[in-house]
């Protein structure tokens, strides 16, 4: 068994997408989109942790410019080849945990990565991504809710209270994969900071959390991302 997150993306990248096909979920997924697409219409937006750019495509119809990154070239390549009407996406490899960037943000969504990441590295974590932000923009995290019947279900856990799902891929393969359910009292914990506001919103398979960031966070201009290097 593979217990390594990074490289089990990299190996389903072809595959992924069919996790979006699933009918019982198609409601919420037009309704996440129509939300997603309203909080950051007209925005400079940055896109973590991207994958293959499904959510990328249809955030780029409303926001101004997205600046989509992940850390595994397979997902980005899938992503960089899709069609964008209006040009405005800027792809760009990247850590979130290390992150190489500098540009802050109007608007920062990150889509099924909160789940992943480790209890013990989500201050970290999160202290990036509010300094990315500009006062008054908007952090929007989506993921699963635990559905049963319809989820993978927990096989292991941890000592520091993570939860562990055990996944295949096509080729055989056999990966623990870490796999978070957030309560929303513990959302609104992590994500709640003085001046800031915070919302939780529970669809039928999926979670949605907005901050949006009022006292804190820089304050920078921020620059559209168009393209300057034609990164597609
Ligand atoms: C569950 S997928 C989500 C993809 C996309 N956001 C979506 O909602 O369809 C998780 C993504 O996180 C990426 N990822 C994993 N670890 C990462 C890291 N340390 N930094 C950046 N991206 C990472 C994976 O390559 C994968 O594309």
């Amino acid at each position: 068994m593979q217990n390594d997150l990074v490289s089990y993306y990299a190996a389903r990248a072809a595959e992924y997408e069919k996790l979006y096909e699933k009918p019982e979920r198609q409601k919420d997924l037009i309704r996440l989109t129509a939300i997603l697409q309203d909080i950051f219409r007209g925005q400079n937006m940055l896109e973590i942790a991207c994958g293959t750019g499904w959510w990328t495509q249809r955030l780029a119809l409303t926001a101004q410019s997205v600046l989509a990154t992940d850390i595994n070239e397979s997902m980005l390549d899938i992503a960089r080849n899709k069609y964008y009407a209006r040009n405005n996406i800027t792809f760009i490899r990247d850590d979130i945990f290390q992150s190489a960037l500098d540009q802050t943000v109007e608007g920062l969504f990150g889509g099924f990565i909160w789940s992943h990441i480790p209890l013990d590295q989500l201050d970290g974590f999160l202290t990036q991504i509010r300094n990315r932000v500009q006062t008054g923009g908007a952090i929007v995290f989506i993921d699963n809710l635990y559905v049963p019947g319809s989820s993978t279900p927990v096989s292991h856990s941890d000592e520091g209270g993570n939860t562990y799902q055990t996944r295949h891929l096509s080729d055989g393969s056999e990966h623990r994969v870490l796999k978070n359910f957030p309560a929303p009292d513990f959302l609104a914990e992590k994500l709640t900071t003085p001046g800031n506001d915070f919302e939780y919103r529970a669809l039928d398979y999926y979670w949605l959390a907005i901050v949006k960031a009022g006292a804190v966070g820089p304050s920078k201009p921020s620059k559209p991302f168009l393209n300057p290097l034609n990164l597609f």
